[in-house]
């Protein structure tokens, strides 16, 4: 069991160190995953308690994975913003099983499944969430929310997008809640996004995640002004 985990930390290693930007000199053995780019314990917040030397199943002991919670997620929020935006392998810490399951190394159960040949768009959608003000990432930085919050543990979204519309629902109301909330800010209330003749339409008709959102509204009234928050990367 040892020597088989053990193994396997040394192969991911070896990957990541081949692809990520780590500064210093190759480590001596195959201790931990994290002791490679810096000392966590003074990586960690101030005040933090003290984390006996480990990979991510050392945190996991007190942060423990909450892959669909619609709360805010700062311990996660803030490991993947640091580590994506420096280029970090994913394999420090996450792996995927035959199955499909996508996990955290050595800590039970899964974070959600994944076809292996569809990682690749979950990988850039981190990037964007991690980087770029589109809504994702607007919601990651102000909120600390992490892709569950909107995906549950489908983390490749089915094509009508339901369960990511009944999310946005769940926080912020049906199109006639948003429009009640909304409508006296609106440069012209007769001209209302959430409230025409299109009647009750999916959020995200117009609303994306990882792409530059846009009024549908303007396919057709191409003189409407309609500004929509995450329309571009400020
Ligand atoms: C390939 C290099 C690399 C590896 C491997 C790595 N990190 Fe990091 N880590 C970084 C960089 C770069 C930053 C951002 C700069 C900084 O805060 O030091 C960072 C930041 C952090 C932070 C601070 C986050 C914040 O918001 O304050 C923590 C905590 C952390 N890493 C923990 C870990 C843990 C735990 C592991 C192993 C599971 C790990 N790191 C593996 C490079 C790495
Ligand atoms: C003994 C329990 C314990 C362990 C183990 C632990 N933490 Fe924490 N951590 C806490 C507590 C308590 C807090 C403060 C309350 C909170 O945010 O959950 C905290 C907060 C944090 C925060 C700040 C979250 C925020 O609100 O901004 C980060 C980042 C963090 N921990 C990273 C780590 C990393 C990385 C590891 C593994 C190397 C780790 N923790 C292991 C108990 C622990
Ligand atoms: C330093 C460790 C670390 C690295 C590096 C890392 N992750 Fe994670 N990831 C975690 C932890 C911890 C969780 C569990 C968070 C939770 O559910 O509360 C997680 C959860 C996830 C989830 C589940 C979604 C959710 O809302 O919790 C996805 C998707 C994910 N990671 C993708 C990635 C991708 C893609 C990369 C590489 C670009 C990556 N991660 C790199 C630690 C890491
Ligand atoms: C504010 C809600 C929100 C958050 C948070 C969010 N997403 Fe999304 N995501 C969406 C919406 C809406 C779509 C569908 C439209 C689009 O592609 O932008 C989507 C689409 C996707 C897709 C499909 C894109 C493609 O390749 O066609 C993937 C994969 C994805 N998200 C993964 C993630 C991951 C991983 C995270 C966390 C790092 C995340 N999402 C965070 C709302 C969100
Ligand atoms: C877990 C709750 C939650 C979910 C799920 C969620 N949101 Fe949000 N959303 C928020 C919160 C909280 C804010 C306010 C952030 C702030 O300004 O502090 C916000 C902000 C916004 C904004 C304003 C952004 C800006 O830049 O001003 C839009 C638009 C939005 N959400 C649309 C959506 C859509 C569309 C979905 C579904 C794909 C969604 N939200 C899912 C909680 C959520
Ligand atoms: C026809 C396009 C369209 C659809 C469909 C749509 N929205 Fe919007 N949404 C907009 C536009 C445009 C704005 C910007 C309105 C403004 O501030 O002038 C907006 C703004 C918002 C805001 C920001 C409110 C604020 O406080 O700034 C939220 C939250 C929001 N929409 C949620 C939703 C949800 C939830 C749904 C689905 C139930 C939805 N939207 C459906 C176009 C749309
Ligand atoms: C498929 C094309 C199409 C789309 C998409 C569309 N409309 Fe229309 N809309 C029309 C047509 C056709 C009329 C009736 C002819 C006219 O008066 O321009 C109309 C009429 C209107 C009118 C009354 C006349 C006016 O110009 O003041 C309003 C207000 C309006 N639409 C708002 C919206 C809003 C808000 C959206 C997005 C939620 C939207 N429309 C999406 C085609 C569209």
């Amino acid at each position: 069991m040892r020597d088989t985990r053990f193994h396997l930390l040394a192969v991911l290693a070896a990957v990541s160190l081949g692809l990520a930007a780590c500064a210093g000199a190759p480590p001596k053995a195959p201790s931990t995953g994290c002791n490679r780019c810096h000392n966590v314990a003074t990586t960690l917040p101030p005040k933090h308690p003290t984390v006996v030397e480990g990979g991510i199943a050392a945190c996991v002991a007190c942060h423990p994975p909450k892959p669909d919670t619609i709360e805010p997620n700062p311990f996660p929020a803030r490991m993947h913003r640091a580590h994506t935006r420096a280029g970090v392998e994913c394999a420090t810490c996450h792996g995927l099983r035959p199955d499909g399951s996508f996990i955290l190394l050595e800590v039970p159960g899964s974070l959600g499944t994944l076809d292996v040949a569809d990682f690749g768009r979950v990988k850039k959608a981190m990037e964007t969430w991690a980087t770029f003000p589109f809504l994702a990432g607007t919601h990651g930085v102000k909120r600390n929310l992490m892709c569950g919050a909107c995906h549950a543990r489908q983390l490749i979204p089915e094509d009508n997008e339901t369960t990511l519309n009944a999310r946005c629902v769940a926080c912020h109301g049906t199109n006639a809640q948003v429009s009640a909330k909304l409508k006296s800010r609106l440069a012209n209330p007769h001209i209302d996004p959430h409230e025409s003749h299109l009647g009750d339409i999916a959020c995200t008709v117009c609303h994306q995640g990882h792409a530059a959102s846009q009024a549908y509204c303007l396919g057709c009234h191409t003189n409407f002004v309609m500004p929509i928050p995450g329309r571009a990367k400020s």
